[in-house]
């Protein structure tokens, strides 16, 4: 299934931009797993367009209703379905892109693979607009994670040519742009506005950590942990590269200092760097794992671009108006901080089934 994702903890998305409601359904959640609702909106409301200084005007309030899974603030254990509405819906902002596809979203592709029975408006289920419930699940996950002591954190770390470099010592969650330096972060936000100023788009560069893992996650070959975090984060809509560690950097170092050597510590062992990004042979090793995610510049810009009108079959020039974020960057965030607590706690109940057998 194209939109569902995971072997225990297993999450289907559905919806359109501007359909009445995006959703998802999650199965696979404990019995009694409290959610602090309360939280889990703060966690939405990051991704929500709107709340980033850099987003789109498109207004959404991003509420959550449950409609099933959930009684008296804990999971049943049945399936937990939630819709979020959609209620900012303009769908005469998108009648061109029907025949005229933008060049670098997904018109052309949803044309070829639905022969045009698919809702283009918006995007429609390749919108930015289905990471809202992916958010919604994540933010449950990562509930779930806190109680095994799980940490995920991500930040910006470059936007355009605007990158900060500074270590990721602080969790920047809390902040209206989240990169470490304010002070990159300041710049990131004046190249956002020039490129919207200029009627082009920017994308950049985010870093995720998770920190608490054990050891032993993960598998070997075709579901090892850096295979099921990148299928998780390529769902995000505009991601086009995930490495792990040093990842291509690794290619270029010798052995010797690509290697992360061990110690003993006390009666057990520890690593003396972590260029692996916390997975050996798709495991986990005990290290933090950290990964950097490419987000691509928001397709839909201004500026006119080149295009064929599906049909009159002829070339055609498409200045995209409406509402479209500058760049994806700062929403993706908390989307890719979602996508990996959804893989990682998947691994983590994965896990205790092969130990425990539940
Ligand atoms: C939070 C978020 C918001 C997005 N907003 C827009 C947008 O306003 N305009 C746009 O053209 N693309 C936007 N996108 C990206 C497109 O949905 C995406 O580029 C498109 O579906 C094609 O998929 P691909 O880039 O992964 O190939 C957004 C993505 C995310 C994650």
């Amino acid at each position: 299934m194209s939109s569902s994702f995971g072997r225990i903890l297993k999450l289907s998305i559905f919806g359109e931009s501007h359909s009445p409601a995006v959703g998802g359904v999650l199965e696979g959640l404990p019995a009694g797993s409290p959610i602090d609702l309360h939280k889990l909106r703060s966690f939405v409301l990051r991704r929500a367009p709107g709340a980033q200084a850099a987003s789109t005007s498109r207004k959404e309030t991003d509420e959550i209703e449950f409609l099933s899974g959930l009684l008296n603030g804990k999971t049943t254990g049945t399936p937990l379905s939630f819709i979020i509405r959609n209620t900012d819906i303009r769908r005469d902002d998108y009648s061109k892109t029907a025949s005229v596809p933008r060049p670098g979203h997904a018109d052309y592709t949803g044309t070829a693979k639905y022969f045009g029975c698919n809702d283009h408006s918006g995007g429609g289920h390749f919108s930015g607009r289905l990471t809202a419930p992916l958010c919604c699940a994540g933010g449950i996950a990562l509930q779930q994670l806190d109680c095994e002591n799980i940490r995920v954190n991500a930040r910006i770390v470059r936007v355009g040519s605007v990158t900060d470099d500074s270590e990721f010592t602080e969790d920047v969650s809390g902040k209206a742009f989240p990169a470490v330096s304010d002070a990159a972060g300041s710049k990131m936000l004046e190249a956002i506005g020039q490129a919207r100023a200029e009627g082009d788009s920017l994308g950049g560069i985010i870093e995720c950590v998770m920190y608490g893992l054990p050891a032993g996650l993960g598998d070997p070959m075709f579901h090892g942990l850096e295979n099921t975090i990148s299928q998780a984060v390529f769902a995000i809509p505009a991601v086009k590269g995930v490495e792990f560690g040093d990842g291509f950097a690794l290619s270029g170092l010798t052995g010797s200092r690509a290697n992360d050597a061990f110690c003993a510590n006390n009666g057990s062992i520890s690593h003396l760097s972590n260029h692996a990004g916390g997975i050996n042979g798709g495991i986990s090793n005990d290290m933090p794992v950290v990964l950097r995610v490419a987000v691509k510049p928001t397709p839909s810009i201004a500026l006119p671009q080149r295009s064929v009108d599906m049909e009159s079959m002829a070339d055609t020039i498409l200045s995209i108006s409406g509402r479209h974020d500058a760049c994806i960057v700062p929403r993706a965030v908390p989307c890719v901080e979602a996508a990996c607590a959804l893989a990682i706690l998947d691994a983590v109940l994965l896990r205790r089934s092969e130990v425990y057998g539940h």
